[in-house]
């Protein structure tokens, strides 16, 4: 009995499985209830008393080689053998695809760039405001039609709670918080209750900027805004200002640029004038410092106020500025490698 267990011994250190199901067939072969080992041990009953310690112990350690061994061929199998499992590891990975910024972030971030580069810090401020930052400390006068249902979405009336019509606010907090000197952008998103169309949109964006100095004049608000105007649409660019009217400015201007699609000779996106007009601007008016606590006789400074819109619209020929707030996955793609 002893030489039938040793050999059974050296077999199953032998044996071999190419997949978990043979190491299965293997085990029930050795293992199971009516399987070899399991018939040993009936034989066992008829091993005479002076040999059942002996032989009782050698069966018992080949039952627990076998199981071992048999054991080990399966975990090698279901290591390695993937034709069971539901995912396919040889299958290409999915890409993720990459997004991409939105095009009036591009445009915004382009501009917050170019003003960096004389200086201009970025200042931001909430989209709730009350009448004083967005209105009266601005210099406009009670009867201001911008102060009127029709241009201004109100909140709340006595306080006046309202969505701002333009960043100016964030000048006016600015202006309240530092002294002079003062540079900076205000960019954010501004309200006004006008009609949607491919032109004007009731929800927009802006960039306004400021400058407070001693001596700080005209000149230098023209040839900043210059820079940013060859920056922006190139070096052929020119600009013209027209005087126009601000309650917060004075002198203010608008300013138009050279038509970036026919370089002033005149076209349908010029109406044929050869400029268009992309932005705001004037001598901050001296009842503005005063009311934000700047002395008036000492500093001088130069705003201005952009739409982004306006300027991306110009940028990247949009015919509808309704496609920045529709995500068409199909317009906002066209601006991917814009970084
Ligand atoms: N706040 C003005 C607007 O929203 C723009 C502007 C800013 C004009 C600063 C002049 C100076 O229309």
């Amino acid at each position: 009995m002893l030489n039938k267990i040793d050999a059974l011994l050296s077999e199953i250190k032998g044996l071999k499985a190419s997949s978990s199901a043979e190491a299965e067939e293997l085990r029930i072969k050795y293992l199971s209830k009516k399987g070899i080992i399991s018939s040993l041990f009936d034989e066992f009953k008829t091993v005479p008393p002076t040999e059942k310690k002996a032989v009782g112990q050698a069966l018992n350690q080949l039952k627990n080689e076998a199981q071992q061994i048999i054991q080990r061929l399966k975990e090698q199998h279901e290591q390695s053998d993937t034709s069971h499992r539901k995912t396919d590891l040889t299958r290409p990975g999915a890409s993720f695809p990459l997004g991409g910024r939105h095009p009036l972030s591009v445009v915004k971030n382009q501009i917050v760039d170019i003003f960096a580069r004389l200086g201009f810090t970025v200042a931001e401020g909430p989209e709730i405001e009350d009448d004083w930052h967005v209105f009266s400390a601005l210099n406009f006068p009670p009867e201001h039609p911008a102060r009127d249902m029709q241009d201004t979405f109100f909140i709340h009336k006595d306080p006046d709670i309202l969505l701002r019509t333009h960043t100016s606010s964030v000048q006016v907090r600015v202006m309240e918080k530092e002294q002079p000197p003062i540079r900076a952008i205000f960019p954010g998103r501004v309200f006004r209750n006008e009609a949607i169309s491919a032109r004007a949109h009731c929800i927009f964006h802006q960039v306004e900027g400021l400058y407070i100095e001693e001596n700080v004049s005209f000149a230098d608000l023209r040839q900043t805004l210059l820079y940013f105007a060859k920056e922006m649409f190139g070096k052929e660019t020119q600009i013209r200002l027209r005087p126009s009217y601000f309650p917060f400015t004075e002198p203010s201007a608008e300013m138009d640029i050279s038509c970036t699609l026919c370089g002033g000779e005149g076209c349908t996106m010029c109406k044929y004038t050869g400029w268009v007009e992309i932005l705001g601007c004037g001598m901050v008016d001296p009842n503005v410092l005063e009311s934000c606590n700047i002395d008036s006789k000492k500093y001088t400074g130069f705003a201005f106020g952009m739409g982004i819109e306006r300027i991306t619209v110009l940028k990247y020929q949009i015919k509808d500025i309704r496609l920045f707030f529709e995500n068409d996955i199909r317009f906002l793609e066209q601006f991917k490698s814009a970084l």
